[in-house]
Order: C-alpha cells, then structure tokens, then sequence
C-alpha cells in the first residue's frame, strides 16, 4: 500500500470528526434558523404549539383516575396561545380548531379552575369554531384489538428492502393510502411534523439521486422516489433538538410497512451527507427549508422474479437485556 493511501486511511478518523463537527454546526444552525423556539407569529409554529398543549387536555381527560382541578393549566395555556390570534375559523390552523373541540370537551368533563376557568369559558363564549375530531374516545380491548394480525410473522419477514422494480408507475391513489396509513404512527405531543416530497418523473428522480450514495445499480430504475423530512418548526425546546429525527424515523418505518401491507415494496435510502450535500439538494429539489431530510425512499411494484439481501439479523440475546432478574 502506498504511503498517500496509509497516509489517508490513518487520517480517516480524525476526517470524520472534524466534518462531524461541521455537521452539527448546520444542524444547530438550522435548529437556531427554523425551530419552533422563537417566531409565535408564524401560524405553523402556533399550530405545532396548539396540539401540543391541548394534547395534554386529551391525556388528561384519559385518565382512569384524574386529579381534582387537573388539566387546567393547560387549559390556561391553550387559551392564552390562541388569544393571541382570535378564535375565528379563518385565522386558526387545523390543530387550533381540533383544540377547541378538545377544550369544550375538558371543560364539560372538568371541575374546579378558578380564575382558568372563568377565562376558558369567556374564550370558548367568543369562539363558534368546532371541530369533530380530537378529544377521548371509550373502547373495549376488543375493539382496540381488532386489527390484531394473524400471522404477524408472516407479515413482518416477508418485508425486504428491494432494490429491484416494475417499470410501472405508482398509482397516487395506493401512494396517499400509505402515506394515510403511516400517518397514524405516535409522535411526540401528537405533533406529526412529517412531510413527504414524492418524484414520479425520470428526470427529477435522477436528479435528486445524484446526491444519494446508496443508489449505485438500481437508482436508474426507481419509478417512484419519497424524500421523508420532518419540520423543525413542530419542535421548540432544546431537549427537543433531535426529535424530528426520532419522529421522522418513527414516521418512515410506518411508511415502509404501510407500502408493504399494500403490495409495493420500498428500499430506504439514506441521507447521511454533510451540510454540503443538503445545500445541494436544496438547490435541486424544491423543500421547505425547515424540513429536514431523514431519508429518502425508493418505491414501486417490485419485480416478477429479484434478489434481495438476506440481511442477516443478530442473535435476540445481542439486543435485549432483561435487567430484572424473574423472582
Ligand atoms: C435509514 C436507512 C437508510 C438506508 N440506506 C440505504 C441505501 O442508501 N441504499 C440501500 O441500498 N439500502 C439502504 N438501506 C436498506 C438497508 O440496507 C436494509 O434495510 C438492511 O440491510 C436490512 O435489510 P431489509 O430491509 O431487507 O430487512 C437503508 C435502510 C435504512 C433504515
């Protein structure tokens, strides 16, 4: 091996850390730009902030046991956030009118508040917005377990990341119903800070795959390209820096099981690039600039007859550890 190539690979690690320590200069940079932090006159921001206050009112009014007076500082909250904007139907966003049948919900379920309550009341007085949704709903464990899957070992390991597709198109219709069907993954305070940019052209899935490194053999062939981001407006405190990532993870898993259960298959396809290559794509691929990319995501019908990796998967015993020992 020739010094220059001993020379570089010695060098690699401390390559990485340096560029690492780029990397999360612009992530903090974008965090500082876009995240929910500052900036209350900014509508999505404000609609972020609603669901996550009013989804306590939701926790709240689920619980077996409440607490006397519980829940109404939220309800203080809630209020408080939307008087700054007025409560008429043309002003507020989707979370704000899912909040306020949330609230109506809470204050008819909901004793003692005081001063709160006084105020809660005088808003929801001043506001005709409803909505039909949000709030608690009464189940059986029957019925939350009805869509229990027979076999879910079947459904689960038949699942494989394919890199091997039908030239035909993904009809937008199947697309929208996994997209509908990912959208019920958890997310933190019910944010649901997901975004997903979808390519169905030649040209602008070559395009936005110049910048993907794991696309090399197949990429030419994806009739269908997702790019899954997550809005860092939905996040504000700093404990929160990262959770777009989680939630957005979350998101695309349920999106890939969502495909699976609908009869496409999908290859995730990773964005771990530096700031230079998310400016790029930038340029490229029109995205909200507080959307950040988790990953992009090959799909389509695949093929009559592929390979796929086996993927081999560790030992349980390698990723579980019972630390309480059975008594
Ligand atoms: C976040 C993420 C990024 C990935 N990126 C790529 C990629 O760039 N190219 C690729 O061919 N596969 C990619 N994969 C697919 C993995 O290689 C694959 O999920 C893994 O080998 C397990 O195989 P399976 O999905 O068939 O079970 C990615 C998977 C994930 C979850």
């Amino acid at each position: 091996m020739s010094i220059m190539r001993r020379l570089k690979r010695a060098l690699r690690p401390l390559r990485n850390v340096l560029w690492a320590f780029l990397g999360f200069g612009y992530d903090f940079s974008r965090y500082v730009r876009y995240a929910g932090w500052r900036g209350h006159a900014d509508s999505r921001k404000r609609d972020y902030k609603a669901v996550k206050t009013y989804h306590r009112l939701e926790k709240c009014l689920s619980f077996r046991q409440r607490r006397h007076g519980s829940g109404w500082d939220a309800a203080g909250d809630f209020v408080h956030l939307l008087g700054r904007v007025g409560a008429d139907a043309t002003t507020l966003g989707y979370h704000e009118t899912v909040g306020i049948k949330v609230l109506r919900d809470f204050v008819e379920r909901s004793d003692g508040g005081g001063q709160t309550a006084r105020q809660v009341d005088e808003f929801l007085q001043r506001t005709s917005v409803a909505s039909l949704e949000g709030g608690v709903i009464d189940l059986t464990a029957d019925q939350l377990l009805v869509g229990r899957l027979e076999d879910p070992e079947k459904f689960f390991l038949s699942r494989h990341s394919v890199r091997d597709f039908r030239p035909d198109p993904v009809p937008r219709e199947l697309l929208h119903r996994a997209v509908r069907l990912a959208m019920k993954t958890p997310s933190v305070c019910n944010r649901q800070a997901w975004h997903v940019y979808h390519l169905d052209q030649r040209a602008s899935i070559d395009r936005a795959l110049t910048l993907q490194n794991g696309n090399r053999g197949f990429g030419h062939e994806v009739p269908c390209l997702l790019i899954v981001t997550a809005d860092l407006r939905a996040f504000d405190t700093h404990g929160e820096r990262f959770q777009h990532w989680i939630d957005g993870g979350m998101f695309a898993m349920a999106l890939v099981l969502a495909l699976h259960s609908l009869g496409l298959a999908a290859c995730c396809l990773n964005w771990s690039r530096g700031p230079g290559d998310d400016l790029r794509l930038r340029k490229l691929v029109a995205l909200d600039g507080a959307h950040t990319v988790i990953m992009m995501m090959a799909v389509g019908y695949p093929s009559e007859h592929l390979k796929v990796c086996y993927s081999a998967r560790r030992p349980l015993d390698g990723i579980l550890t019972h630390l309480d020992v059975p008594t």
